[in-house]
């Protein structure tokens, strides 16, 4: 009897974590079309920026901006997730950018599902002292 409410506890368990990893990898998933639909012409394929040589962006010769890579190698991930978020939702820093506020095209959900998306592009060690140096 013990060992069948042992096994049945695991089983729990088991299903919880899987859960858990199934729910995270759709937000991905989804943060992913999001990134496809509206960012990908800009920051580049899986966020490797406009001018991967150039990956903290800036301006050109001719004085246009361009779009910083958001995939961990320029400093995306110094930002606190409500400035990450801000800056999708209305574009909060730079008036002057060419990045469109997405507030009448994005919902919440699909911010934080991009958002989502991005962290995934960031090596391991970069989201993980990220998690955990702004977790609530
Ligand atoms: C028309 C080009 C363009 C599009 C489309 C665009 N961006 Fe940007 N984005 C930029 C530029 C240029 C900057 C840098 C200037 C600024 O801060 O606005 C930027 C900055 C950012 C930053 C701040 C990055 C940092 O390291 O400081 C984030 C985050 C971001 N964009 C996310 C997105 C997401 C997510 C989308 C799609 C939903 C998107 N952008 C669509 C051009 C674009």
């Amino acid at each position: 009897m013990k060992a069948t409410q042992a096994l049945s506890f695991l089983i729990l368990i088991w299903l919880i974590i899987a859960n858990n990893c199934l729910a995270g990898n759709s937000e991905i998933t989804k943060g992913e079309k999001v990134y496809q639909e509206y960012c990908n012409d800009c920051h580049g394929i899986k966020g490797i920026g406009e001018d991967p040589k150039n990956p903290n962006g800036g301006f050109n010769s001719e004085n246009e901006f361009v779009a910083p890579a958001l995939n961990g190698t320029a400093h995306t991930w110094h930002h606190h997730p409500v400035f990450l978020f801000e800056q999708i939702k209305n574009r909060k820093v730079n008036k002057s950018s060419p990045m469109p506020p997405f507030s009448d095209i994005l919902n919440d959900e699909e911010i934080h599902a991009v958002i989502a998306y991005i962290k995934s592009l960031w090596p391991e060690n970069i989201r993980k002292s990220y998690d955990e140096r702004f977790k609530e």
